[in-house]
């Protein structure tokens, strides 16, 4: 089973222990990317969408949204909130380093740390060439990753949180690699343990910007944030990147 398979039930349970869901919290930054950089984009793919919380909220606003994840226990959660929601989307089970969208979306997005779980060396720029082979000329890429405070604040240590009937409890370790490991257990009461490994690598700016030259997306705006605490230290890079 891959990452996030077996978290899957409990991802939004989870998530929601710290908070509003992610989507509540990106959700404008997301759409004000695209309409000030294009805003004739229609037809969206929603990269890593998890539980499909960004999908949904994209295509009440209209938007054609194509869902893509590599789990599919998350992606049939997301396919329960869609049909839920009267909506319909389009769900891909693929990981993004290998997509290639026919037809092409106007733009893609991916949020809440998707591009930072892209650990080898070279997914970034496998995964920016799957983004330019998914996007039509002229399309348009936005993306966040994490920043070194988000791994100081949330990515060390041991935590245990309440998760609907589980505790989930995140074990972290940094690899001689520079990728930290979050090695997750959901305990239920009448269930045996289940495990689940998440890894994260944490990309520099100077190797994103790398990374988008060498694979002929153009860099038109990055702003760093902190979705959480908006006054408080940035903790995440949005990055909007045009398809040459
Ligand atoms: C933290 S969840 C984020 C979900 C969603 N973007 C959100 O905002 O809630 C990470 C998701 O990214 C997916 N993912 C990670 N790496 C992926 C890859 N290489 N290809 C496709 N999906 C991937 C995981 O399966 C998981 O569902």
């Amino acid at each position: 089973m891959g990452s996030y398979d077996r978290f899957a039930p409990w991802f939004d349970a989870w998530q929601r222990a710290f908070g509003p869901p992610y989507a509540d919290l990106v959700l404008s930054r997301v759409t004000g990317a695209l309409a000030a950089h294009h805003p004739g984009a229609r037809r969206v793919a929603d990269l890593g969408a998890g539980t499909g919380d960004l999908a949904v909220a994209l295509a009440r606003r209209g938007f054609e949204v194509v869902v893509v994840d590599r789990s599919p226990p998350m992606l049939a959660i997301a396919r329960t909130k869609a049909r839920d929601a009267g909506l319909a989307i389009e769900l891909v089970s693929a990981d993004l380093r290998d997509l290639a969208l026919a037809p092409p979306a106007d733009a893609a997005v991916c949020v809440y740390t998707v591009v930072n779980q892209l650990v080898e060396e070279t997914d970034l720029a496998r995964a920016l060439a799957a983004v330019h082979r998914s996007l039509a000329p002229g399309g348009l890429f936005v993306f966040e990753t994490n920043l070194p405070a988000a791994y100081d604040r949330l990515w060390q240590g041991e935590e245990t949180v309440r998760a609907g009937d589980a505790e989930v409890h995140r074990a972290h370790r940094r690899l001689p690699s520079g990728v930290i490991e979050a090695q997750v257990t959901i305990r239920t009461p009448d269930r045996a343990d289940e495990h689940d490994t998440i890894a994260q690598r944490p990309w520099s700016d100077a190797e994103v910007e790398h990374a988008l030259a060498a694979t002929h997306l153009t860099l038109v705006a990055h702003d760093e944030f902190n979705p959480f605490t908006p006054d408080g230290v940035p903790m995440k890079s949005l990055w909007s990147a045009r398809r040459i």
